[in-house]
């Protein structure tokens, strides 16, 4: 149907959710692969989204599968196989759980779609993304994490909102890790051109600040039972729309930096160009004092799951 087309591995909520965004905006077609014994649940998924679609009059082709051969042609891997948090849960709590998934689908990946642009979802995802490019051996620029998407739309709302203004008017990012250590940046937060701090006063920026920090843990606390999807979906969309049409858009994300920030050999959330040619570009603004002060606490936060990671990858 369409020339394009996305894999998602992990049938779950956000892999659900993706399906249906891509599908309703006739972005690609899409397989939506899961483990053999869950087989079902990706092809009921992909089944319903398939009705949906007909309702509203959409040509769309989106398929279940447990084979990853299915997946080979694909344009665009997504992985958001996992185990999600429960509440009392860190990010960091499912790193082993979670890297014998990665581990497997990485080998998957690299045999069915060596060439496809992957955008790994799974939680730590610092860490994720990192073991899933260590084991696929996949170019760094074609492997990225998401997550700064997730981070500065949190922010740029929560702005928006306190003011009553369209999110639309405000431009922020959020960078370093995808944890309590991620960075907000505050000072080149804009709403409509002009710096936030003309229009709010430093103790509510700083609490949009924690409450940006906080947002998944709020939602894992309130969901009961997952964390977050709707967003985490719908930002995994723009990182692929800026691929597939090759947008060249500056959107944060974790990019491998070999350099870059002062890091070598991690991923990081980064603000980067994504176009056709995977991450282009990785654009390094500069920090001031404090923020680059942050952005390194990060950066150890990060490292440490690494540790755990290399260690794990050499058993
Ligand atoms: C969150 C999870 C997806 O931030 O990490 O909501």
């Amino acid at each position: 149907m369409s020339t394009r087309k996305v894999g998602i591995v992990g049938a779950g909520q956000i892999g659900g959710q993706l399906a249906m965004l891509i599908a309703e905006r006739g972005l690609a077609d899409v397989v939506l692969m899961e483990v053999p014994d869950r087989e079902g649940l990706a092809a009921g998924k992909a089944l319903d989204i398939m009705h949906a679609t007909a309702v509203l009059g959409i040509d769309a082709d989106v398929r279940g599968t447990s084979r990853s051969e299915d997946l080979a042609g694909s344009d665009a891997i997504v992985i958001t196989a996992g185990q999600p948090r429960r509440p009392g849960q860190s990010r960091d709590d499912l790193l082993r759980i979670n890297l014998g998934i990665i581990q497997q689908v990485a080998v998957q990946i690299k045999a069915v779609c060596p060439k496809a642009f992957c955008v790994v979802v799974t939680n730590p995802l610092d860490a994720m993304v990192y073991a899933f490019q260590k084991v696929s051996g996949m170019p760094t620029h074609m492997v990225v994490g998401m997550a700064g998407v997730l981070d500065s739309g949190r922010f740029r709302g929560l702005v928006a909102w306190r003011l009553g203004l369209s999110v639309q008017d405000v431009s922020a990012m959020v960078l370093g890790g995808h944890g309590p250590t991620m960075v907000p940046l505050t000072d080149t937060c804009m709403v409509g051109g002009a710096p936030v701090r003309h229009l709010l006063p430093p103790d509510q920026i700083e609490d949009i600040v924690q409450q940006t920090r906080t947002a998944g843990d709020q939602i894992v606390s309130l969901l009961g039972n997952g964390s977050a999807f709707f967003s985490p979906a719908a930002s995994v969309l723009l990182m692929l729309e800026a691929y597939l049409c090759d947008r060249r858009r500056v959107l944060p994300a974790a990019a491998y930096l070999d350099g870059q920030y002062g890091c070598h050999g991690i991923y990081m959330g980064v603000p980067v160009v994504i176009g056709k040619g995977g991450v282009e570009r990785i654009v390094e603004i500069q920090l001031d004092t404090n923020q680059q002060a942050a952005f390194d606490r990060s950066v150890q936060a990060v490292r440490q799951t690494i540790t755990q990671v290399e260690a794990f990858l050499s058993r």
